[in-house]
Formats: structure tokens, sequence, C-alpha cells
């Protein structure tokens, strides 16, 4: 049987041209298989797999080497410091969104009063989870439109001990969702429909997680529209969108929500990432 060493290399080589960040996703995948922490794994490499290890080792690798992303091959994704269950029905949490995050917390910090949350496209719940987790007086209504992803975060909110404070609404953005909320939180599409068709994130990501339409805005233009309803007097809009679409996303809120406040706020490399839209 293998090494620690060689099944690092085995699955580095699988990852090289998928990832960046191969050495580091080995041993995650690695240390997943075994139950062991990375750590544990450079501290011994020269410890052998058993049998069943080293087979699901050739099978994750070779579902890695067809591009397959690492997190539906280990089924667990981590967000804001929480492990969340994902598969190909939902899209794999990315680290731009832990802004919207920050961001939703110091605004309900400041609102003590304000606990109504809605999260609007919720796919694995990372958003609605972490707010419900990390506010533990919020209650939340996380909508999707797809049953499968629903599925999925219904199972991370149980996992994570917050499933008394969260609403499931299988629905069209907020339309079954009466409201009034402080806090409206979205992760929608946002990728132009011909831009996303040559990314390689399409051929294993949701295309109902991915697809904005013609300029990447359908679906945000729609929720722009539901907001009046939705959004109670002093409640707070925020929207994740892409680094070219601050201008864009400014002259849509001016034309749709006019005398409401908008702000930008960049993400860690400095590229604006979150408008908050205040009323
Ligand atoms: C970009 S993913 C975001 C998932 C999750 N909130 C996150 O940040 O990782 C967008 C989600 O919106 C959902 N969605 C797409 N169109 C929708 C619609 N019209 N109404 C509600 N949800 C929708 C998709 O199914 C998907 O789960």
């Amino acid at each position: 049987m293998q090494t620690i060493t060689q099944s690092l290399a085995c699955a580095r080589e699988a990852l090289l041209p998928h990832s960046e960040t191969a050495a580091l996703d080995a041993q995650t995948l690695l240390a997943a298989i075994t139950r062991r922490s990375r750590a544990w794994l450079l501290a011994h490499p020269r410890a052998r797999l058993t049998p069943c290890q080293h087979r699901r080792l050739r099978r994750a690798c070779a579902r890695l080497a067809v591009g397959e992303p690492l997190p539906y091959v280990l089924g667990r994704w981590a967000f804001y410091g929480r492990d969340f269950v994902v598969t190909p029905a939902v899209l794999i949490p990315r680290p731009e969104t832990e802004t919207l995050v920050e961001q939703a917390l110091a605004w309900l910090q400041r609102h003590p009063e304000r606990r109504r949350v809605a999260d609007v496209g919720t796919g694995s719940g990372v958003l609605a989870i972490t707010l419900a987790a990390e506010c533990p007086t919020a209650q939340v209504t996380a909508t999707d439109r797809s049953v499968q992803a629903l599925a999925v975060a219904a199972v991370n909110a149980r996992y994570h001990r917050v499933e008394a404070r969260l609403a499931f609404l299988q629905t069209d953005l907020l339309t079954a969702a009466a409201g009034p909320f402080d806090l409206i939180v979205a992760n929608l599409p946002y990728i132009p429909t011909a831009a996303l068709k040559r990314l390689p994130i399409s051929r294993f990501e949701p295309a109902l997680a991915l697809d904005g339409g013609e300029d990447g805005l359908r679906l945000i233009r729609r929720l722009l529209t539901q907001i009046p309803a939705r959004l109670a007097r002093g409640g707070l809009l925020l929207l994740e969108i892409a680094a070219d679409q601050s201008q864009a996303m400014q002259a849509l809120v001016r034309a749709l929500l006019p005398g409401a406040k908008v702000h930008l706020f960049p993400d860690l490399a400095g590229r604006d990432r979150v408008v908050a839209v205040a009323f």
C-alpha cells in the first residue's frame, strides 16, 4: 500500500491542472479519507494507507482528474469557519461571500431590535445558517427555487442546530415570503449567460446557481422590484455582485428604488463585491 507521501503526490498530480492550491487540496483530501489532521499527515510521511483508504483515494483522484471540484469529491466545504455538506445541486461556497456575512453581522449588531432576516437563493444554506448561528436571536427565512438545494440546506441547518430558527421556502426569489424583513441578503446568480458558457465551473456547478441572464443582473433586477413590499422601513438589503457590476448595479438601484442609499463594500482583494441598499 502507498505511503502518505506517495498518496499526497498522486492526489497533487490529479489536482495540478485544475487547482492553484493542488498541494494543499491533496492534503485536505487525504485528511478527509484517513480522518487525520493535515498536520498528522505531514508528521507521518511513511505511514501506510489501508486498502480501503487506498481505494477511496484512487476513486477520488479519478474524479479530480476529470476536473470535478474538490468540494464535491469531499462532499463538504468550509464557510466562515463551519463545515457544510455540498452536493452538485448547490453552489460551492466561496470565500468572497464571507464579506457579505461580515456586513450582515455588523448591521445586526448595530440594530439589536431587528432580527427578521431573509436569505434569497440560499443554496447550501451557508448565509442563512451562518447568520442564525452567529446571531442567536435571528429568525431566518431562506428561499430557493431548487428543491434539491433546499434539502441540502435543511441537512446543514440540522447539523449546525439552527433549524428551529430557520424557515425554508421553495419559491421564486421572495414571491411566497410575505415579510417584512429587517435584513435581506442574497448571493444570486450574476454571471452573464455568454460568459458562463466559457467558464470551467459551468461543467459541474448548477446553471441555476450561476446564470444571471444576458447582463448577469436578471435576477437581481427582479429582486429589487420585490424589495419595497418586503423590506421593512429602516431595513437593509445586501447583495453579492461581480467586481465589474458595481456601476450597473448603482444605476439599477437608482432607477428601481429611487431614494434608497447605496454603499459598496470591497472583498479582501479590494474589489467591490457587496452592495448595501438602505431604505
Ligand atoms: C449563487 S448561488 C448562492 C448559494 C448560496 N447562497 C451561497 O452563497 O453559496 C444562487 C442560488 O440561487 C438559487 N436561485 C436561482 N434562481 C432563483 C430564483 N428565481 N429564486 C430563488 N432562488 C433562485 C439557485 O438555485 C442557487 O442555489
